[in-house]
């Protein structure tokens, strides 16, 4: 949804930044502003502050600033439009939706309200199983038997469904509600649609489990594992996706995790609820667990919202590594060179619940240390079952790598890795680039673009055989006939973000905030790709064309595409020098504004000393 830049001015005037930090941080005044402690790194005397005059936050400690849209954004992982709405109710505002048709506006609402209907139904269920494990001994004693404190039970919610085909009509009197089979807590003798037959069976999906609510980044429940006390099958039963339930979306733990997750640096990705609960309760609260899926690319750049380091720690078996293959393959396209990504393998018969009762969490914290990075575990994957001693393996080994290698976003490590490939192979690197089809690396660095416009294709591009224009959006030698001006540097950004599939994924919260920010059309529209990278994940150019329709400026984003030559291919080196551009720019701006006040305030002259040392640096060409 695109949201029209007058109305978030409004609002942030509306709104009080003291307001909004002040519900998730104690802060004390202190001469003109107010300080506390930073709730985006762990500091023991504050260095976090907030201006009620500037309507701005700033942390000396780890740098991070920005305005009640973006301290929401940055402390509870919403998107942009997620944090708007957010701040829009708390200050009563209606968001405009003005641009939609009366019936996509009226099945939005239906929908909101299905979910929020959805939520009360799974919260009252887990409200009424907690009460049911304070009532059941043996209930309590399973978990105990597990070695869970009743803390860590409470701090999770953990609960335990009764036994009985239909325990919750105590709960729900109208047990026949559709609302109840929608929400997956019923299953209906017809399947689970809550379709409503007349003589149709209706009773509990879960009956004598413990059970695991499932909260979103918010805390609202939206879900439940539920496990036997027992050896039954199946061991765990999980609720099905629902509208507001989605296991490829979904991590458990990361709600209670998230503010650890911030503190510690990085996030534990583990398999299980019971991983989760115990890894917490034993000094490891940054873990989270898949949710008896796969660990999907959408998993991996919800964490990202979080964190720049992930660990996954599998089980020591080989269900663990195909979980740990799958979660490489998720990892990869996020794997930029700020980031850290680490795999550690348990021995085999072991999980990190297991583990950590078994060995201790200091023997834990060592294993986590000494997990194997992406790059090593990349070169693993690729060279399993791979006898390099014969050039049928080596060659082998390659063809397994290049998929792999070639889901990175271009970097240093994606460049130390060909090399490395290459070594193992028996290649030069420039031999291992000619064999995959790719261009030589650019001859001038530093230099956007600078892949040559020669028959090859673009070294990091996907495709193979096109063409890349020079410099193409602000080179001297745009070859495109009758149109000399180079496109607006945020023209080219929407254009390059809406078209590659992945690209906006692989972008830092910064870029994602940046960009955001870019006053209409740009802002709300790269709102919009951000609301639709949640909710669907990556998209095609086609699937956003079609959306796109119902929104304002929608053309905007569809002349400018169909603008481009086909020849252009898309060029993450462009991208990321376009986003230097844009954020020197920005940078420009905000340090002419501060400028005259620096001489007066120390705040603000602080503020124009931090932005300047940035300034310099991306001027240096470095990424901030
Ligand atoms: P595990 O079998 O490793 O279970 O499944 P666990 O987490 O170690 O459980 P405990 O320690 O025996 O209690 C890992 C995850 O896979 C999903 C669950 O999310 C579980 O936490 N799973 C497993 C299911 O959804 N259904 C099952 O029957 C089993
Ligand atoms: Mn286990």
């Amino acid at each position: 949804m695109a949201i029209p830049q007058s109305f978030i001015q409004e609002l942030l005037a509306r709104a009080d930044v003291v307001d909004v930090v002040g519900r998730h941080v104690q802060l004390k005044k202190g001469g003109a502003n107010f300080m506390g402690l930073c709730p985006f790194h762990s500091e023991k005397s504050p260095s976090f502050t907030v201006s009620p005059s500037k309507q701005f936050f700033h942390c000396f400690g780890c740098g991070k600033n920005g305005n009640a849209i973006g301290f929401l954004m940055e402390h509870t992982g919403a998107n942009f439009v997620e944090a708007v709405k957010d701040l829009a109710q708390q200050y009563g505002l209606q968001v405009p939706e003005d641009d939609r048709s009366p019936q996509d506006r009226e099945r939005a609402a239906e929908q909101r309200q299905k979910q929020a209907t959805l939520g009360d139904v799974l919260e009252k269920a887990g409200e009424s199983w907690r009460k049911h494990l304070k009532a059941s001994p043996r209930a309590i004693d399973y978990l105990k038997g597990r070695g869970l404190s009743s803390e860590s039970a409470r701090q999770f919610g953990l609960g335990y469904a009764p036994d009985g085909w239909r325990g919750l009509a105590s709960v729900f009197p109208n047990y026949d509600d559709p609302l109840l089979a929608e929400s997956g807590l019923v299953i209906t003798s017809g399947g689970d649609d809550g379709g409503g037959g007349g003589d149709e069976k209706r009773y509990d999906r879960f009956r004598d489990r413990i059970m695991f609510p499932i909260r979103n980044v918010k805390g609202e429940c939206i879900g439940f594992g539920g496990r036997v006390l027992g050896d039954g099958t199946p061991k765990y039963l999980n609720s099905p996706e629902t509208p507001v339930f989605s296991k490829g979306r979904e991590l458990y733990g990361l709600f209670e995790a998230r503010q650890a997750i911030r503190e510690r640096g990085h996030a534990l990705v583990t398999e299980g609820y019971m991983d989760v609960v115990a890894l917490a309760q034993l000094g490891f609260p940054n873990a989270v667990a898949t949710l008896g899926t796969a660990c999907t690319p959408e998993h991996v750049h919800k964490l990202f919202r979080f964190t720049d380091a992930v660990v996954f720690s599998f089980d020591g078996d080989a269900a663990g590594r195909r979980a740990a293959r799958k979660a490489l393959d998720g990892a990869l396209p996020y794997a930029t060179d700020v980031r850290t990504v680490k795999f550690l393998f348990l021995p085999a018969e072991h999980d990190p619940d297991s583990f950590v009762r078994a060995f201790g969490p200091d023997a834990f914290a060592r294993a986590v240390g000494d997990a194997a990075p992406l790059s090593r575990f990349l070169i693993d994957a690729a060279r399993e079952g791979c006898d390099l001693g014969t050039a049928e393996g080596r060659a082998h080994m390659a063809s397994n790598a290049r998929p792999l290698w070639s889901l990175l976003p271009d970097g240093a490590i994606k460049r130390q890795l060909l090399g490395e490939i290459a070594d193992l192979v028996q290649l030069g690197s420039h031999e291992l680039g000619d064999l995959w089809g790719l261009a030589p690396p650019p001859r001038a660095p530093g230099k956007p673009s600078g892949y040559k416009n020669n028959s090859n294709n673009a070294i990091f591009g996907a495709g193979q055989g096109h063409k890349t224009l020079q410099n193409p959006a602000f080179g001297a030698t745009r070859r495109v006939a009758g149109r000399s001006a180079p496109p607006r540097r945020e023209d080219r950004a929407l254009c390059l973000l809406f078209t590659a599939p992945g690209a906006w994924e692989a972008l830092s919260h910064e870029e994602h905030a940046l960009l955001c920010a870019l006053p209409e059309p740009h802002g709300a529209l790269f709102g919009w790709l951000d609301s639709q990278s949640h909710e669907h994940g990556p998209q095609h150019w086609g699937a956003l064309r079609e959306s796109l329709r119902d929104q304002p400026f929608g053309d905007v984003v569809v002349r400018l595409v169909t603008q481009t030559p086909a020849d252009i291919e898309y060029d993450p080196a462009e991208l990321q020098y376009v986003l230097r551009e844009l954020a020197i720019a920005a940078l420009e701006a905000e340090r002419s504004r501060l400028a005259p006040l620096a001489a007066a305030d120390p705040q603000a002259y602080a503020r124009y000393r931090l932005l300047d040392a940035r300034y310099r640096l991306l001027k240096a060409g470095q990424k901030v």
